[in-house]
């Protein structure tokens, strides 16, 4: 075969080598623009993980890695004139020079021939090649010659940085972060070789802007980076080996990926390799992990699929296939890394204290759990576990999930919140035996805190008919036996979530056939019953038009909230959470999407909070002021022009200035055309945001389904509570089962089940030594 490798970059000369290497009579050449050694750039960093894949596609070239890199296990935090250290973390550190003087000299021996200082104008120029790899890096030609073959999809980033290099040497990857007057900036500091570090500064453009960066050339950027950085250079100069870009040297990332990785062009087959297929941003530092392992991949289909001719188009075919599922999942990681670097001026510098920092900062991708961190530095998560729990009532080593939590007079034992979940079992409104059983069984597994279903403050503010309310003295009565047996058989809490089902009322049961959220048939023996919203408009097509509510109709609806909570502190809760989310009465005022009044309590966002505000100031006045009420919101609407996570931190500020304690951040359910993005923990960013922005605490809850969720969530200062849902439908122990399965043993079980708990821990302990024994292997 004839091929062709346009840019001799990690990728185009790896590829080379690999291929050569599997068949010496394949015609390989690399053209590159440069001369050879010269490139952009300081060092690259990389897993150990990388390397050892390299060792067994080319031995020759890992060896060389292994003798030129510089390899640190630890990650440094210079933070407010702290300086926190973790081990563990393992990476690698080469120059960009030194390896691609590695791979062309193994190219060279090989047989590949190398053509420097050929700029190619497309793959075009080659049309003997049976074989054009496109690997010319991120603004490739190729790739943008036919853009509707690759159907590239580009985002520029809003951060600005520059990539810089010292000689003050440094023995762990360093993370830098100095205060401005105009704001915050961050380096990223590796070394790559004995005399030298990579050092890139980023900041926020607005920040860049504010300082005139602008307009600075390249020296004056420098001069501007070691006076911000001089405490941590200790006399060591800034140096730029960009000195050919134009302008200020400060780049902003751009997000490339590509829908299409390859084609034919008529005459030869062409394959995108590397940053021209796509990037990953620096936070994570694996862009060149990424082109290493393109060409590892595509070789390897090579070999496996017949290195000839006729199987180029059933390579290609399966290159892409495998290589994308890896690279979307490490892009994805990269995205929230770099994310957390975009806004980590804003949401966490000032807000969290250097340690809770320093746990954020490491776990910032979401791919390193609490358990992750425990196996790369257990010193150091029980140095962080025992300073979480220092500021709880309970000093000591325990993991955060464990630690209490106390909100006006009432102390939860953990974090644990069993979520409200509708049951659609009561009969006129009234709880029974069901429910007794249901909250029961949930507050005697473990959480601290056993939330009731959403509850009506009247018969038409239900769901459906089977939702519970709490308009009269029985329905009192028959809450106060659930309290009354939760306290005294549980030193769990309980709690009522009180809401208004408005434009979603009158929907049949789930299992009653025709799926949620459906209005029931017109025969139905039990009724629809009139609906109020904020607007006259269906949730769905077909549902019942509410009627658009009145200020009478206002003045009822907050009067039945306040008997009913009068009605909730008779029947002994200990928490009311307010429901303003998923659609109901009180979020169809807040979303633009359902309100679409002129009034006053329409249009702005201002506008839009006034009666839910008004009916939160009123059920706050009914309820003791030494118990805790939240109120749980949409914190994204899913659909365009709804409410976004934005607007959700000045609805959760509009709360906590009328005096909400806890704003529980759940999202979705407000529009029928919504489409939510899934995934482990996945509103969970909205409660960090609001957590942090709007300074007030919150609750995590959607997909967290393990303790080790949990804890990251609590540790990285993502939220003060975690609810879970369905996993107590499946296990009203969740939270003793979970204990039990991390190892902690320290908490007490229900007296009577006490001889189940040994039990338990031995089978997870054996599970767990199984595991360790299994990857010692
Ligand atoms: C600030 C910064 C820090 C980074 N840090 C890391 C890190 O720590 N770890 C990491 O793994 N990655 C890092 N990267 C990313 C890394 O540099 C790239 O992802 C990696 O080099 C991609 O390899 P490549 O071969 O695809 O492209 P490149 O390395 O960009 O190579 C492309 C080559 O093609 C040549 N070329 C382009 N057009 C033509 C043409 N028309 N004709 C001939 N030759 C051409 C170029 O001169 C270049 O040599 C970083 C990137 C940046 C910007
Ligand atoms: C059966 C069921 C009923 C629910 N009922 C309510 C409810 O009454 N009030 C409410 O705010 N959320 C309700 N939810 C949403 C949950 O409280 C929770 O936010 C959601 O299920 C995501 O958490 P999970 O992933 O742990 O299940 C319900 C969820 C389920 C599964």
């Amino acid at each position: 075969m004839k091929i062709v490798c346009i840019g001799g970059g990690p990728a185009g000369l790896y590829f080379a080598l690999l291929m050569k290497k599997l068949g010496a009579h394949h015609d390989i050449t690399v053209v590159e623009r440069n001369k050879p050694y010269d490139t952009f750039g300081w060092g690259v960093v990389f897993s150990d993980q990388t390397l050892d894949n390299m060792r067994q596609w080319d031995i020759e070239t890992a060896n060389e890695v292994q003798q030129a890199f510089n390899h640190w296990d630890d990650i440094e935090l210079h933070f407010k004139d702290r300086v926190i250290r973790s081990g563990g973390h393992g990476f690698v550190g080469i120059g960009r020079k030194k390896l691609l003087n590695i791979l062309q000299a193994r190219c060279e021996q090989l047989g590949v021939k190398l053509v420097f200082e050929q700029d190619a104008d497309s793959d075009l120029d080659y049309p003997d090649a049976d074989l054009v790899i496109a690997s010319d890096g991120i603004n490739s030609k190729v790739r943008n010659r036919t853009p509707e073959v690759f159907q590239p999809d580009i985002v520029t980033r809003p951060n600005r940085y520059i990539w810089l290099g010292t000689n003050r040497q440094y023995d762990a990857f360093t993370f830098l972060f100095e205060k401005t007057e105009h704001g915050w900036f961050q380096a990223h500091v590796y070394k790559f070789d004995n005399q030298t570090s990579t050092f890139i500064v980023e900041c926020p453009e607005h920040v860049w802007l504010a300082h005139g960066l602008d307009k600075a050339d390249p020296q004056q950027s420098i001069d501007f980076c070691e006076k911000l950085f001089a405490k941590n250079l200790q006399g060591e100069q800034l140096m730029t080996n960009a000195r050919h870009l134009r302008g200020s040297a400060w780049l902003n990332f751009q997000r490339v990926k590509c829908a299409q990785w390859s084609h034919f062009n008529g005459n030869s087959h062409v394959v995108l390799m590397g940053d021209a297929v796509h990037t990953a941003h620096f936070a994570i530092g694996s862009g060149t992990k990424l082109a290493l392992e393109d060409a590892i991949e595509l070789v390897r289909q090579f070999k496996t699929l017949g290195d000839t001719t006729d199987r180029i188009p059933e390579v290609l075919k399966h290159y892409q296939a495998v290589r994308e599922i890896d690279v979307i999942r490490l892009q994805n990681a990269a995205w929230n890394a770099m994310e957390w670097f975009e806004v980590c001026g804003e949401r966490y510098c000032d807000q969290l204290e250097p340690e809770q920092f320093m746990y954020s900062m490491l776990t910032r991708s979401q791919r390193i759990s609490h358990e992750n961190l425990r196996l790369r530095d257990k010193a150091w998560l029980e140095g962080y576990e025992a300073w979480f729990a220092g500021r709880t009532a309970t000093p000591g080593v325990r993991p955060p999930m464990f630690t209490p939590y106390t909100l006006r007079s009432v102390t939860l034992k953990n974090r644990v919140v069993v979520s409200p979940m509708a049951q659609y079992s009561a009969q006129d409104g009234r709880v029974g035996d069901y429910h007794l059983v249901h909250l029961g069984a949930r507050a005697m597994g473990g959480a601290a805190l056993v939330m009731v279903e959403m509850t009506a403050p009247s018969p038409d503010g239900r769901i459906t008919h089977g939702c519970p309310g709490l308009w009269n003295d029985t329905q009192t009565a028959d809450f106060k036996r659930i309290t009354d047996w939760v306290h005294a058989q549980s030193d769990a809490k309980i709690g009522l979530q009180i809401g208004h089902a408005g434009p979603k009322g009158s929907t049949c049961r789930p299992w009653q056939g025709a799926g949620m959220d459906q209005p029931m048939a017109a025969d139905d023996a039990e009724g629809n019953w009139p609906l109020l919203a904020a607007s006259a408009q269906p949730y769905l097509p077909h549902g019942i038009v509410p009627k658009a509510m009145t200020r009478e109709d206002m003045d009822r609806v907050t009067a039945d909230f306040v008997a009913s909570t009068r009605r909730a502190t008779q029947a002994g809760f200990d928490w009311l959470e307010l429901h303003c989310a998923h659609g109901y009465l009180l979020s169809s005022f807040i979303s633009p999407l359902t309100n679409q009044r002129s009034d006053d309590y329409g249009g702005s966002l201002d506008n839009r909070l006034r009666y839910p505000l008004e009916v939160f100031a009123a059920v706050r006045a009914a309820w003791p002021a030494h118990l805790p009420m939240s109120v749980r919101i949409s914190a994204h609407d899913w659909v365009e022009g709804g409410i976004t996570p934005a607007d959700a931190v000045e609805i959760a500020r509009a709360f906590k200035a009328a005096g909400a304690d806890m704003i529980d951040c759940s999202s979705g359910q407000v529009s029928a055309k919504q489409k939510p993005t899934y995934g482990r923990m996945y509103q969970t960013p909205f409660a960090d945001r609001i957590r942090q922005e709007a300074g007030i605490a919150t609750i995590a809850v959607g997909a967290i389904s393990e303790a080790d969720h949990v804890n990251s969530i609590l540790a990285a200062g993502r939220a003060d509570l975690c609810a879970v849902a369905r996993p107590h439908l499946a296990n009203p122990a969740w939270t003793l089962t979970e204990a039990a399965r991390i190892g902690y043993t320290d908490l007490a079980w229900p007296r009577a089940y006490v001889s189940g708990k040994p039990q338990l821990e031995a089978g997870f302990a054996r599970e767990r030594a199984l595991q360790t024994a299994t990857k010692g292997d």
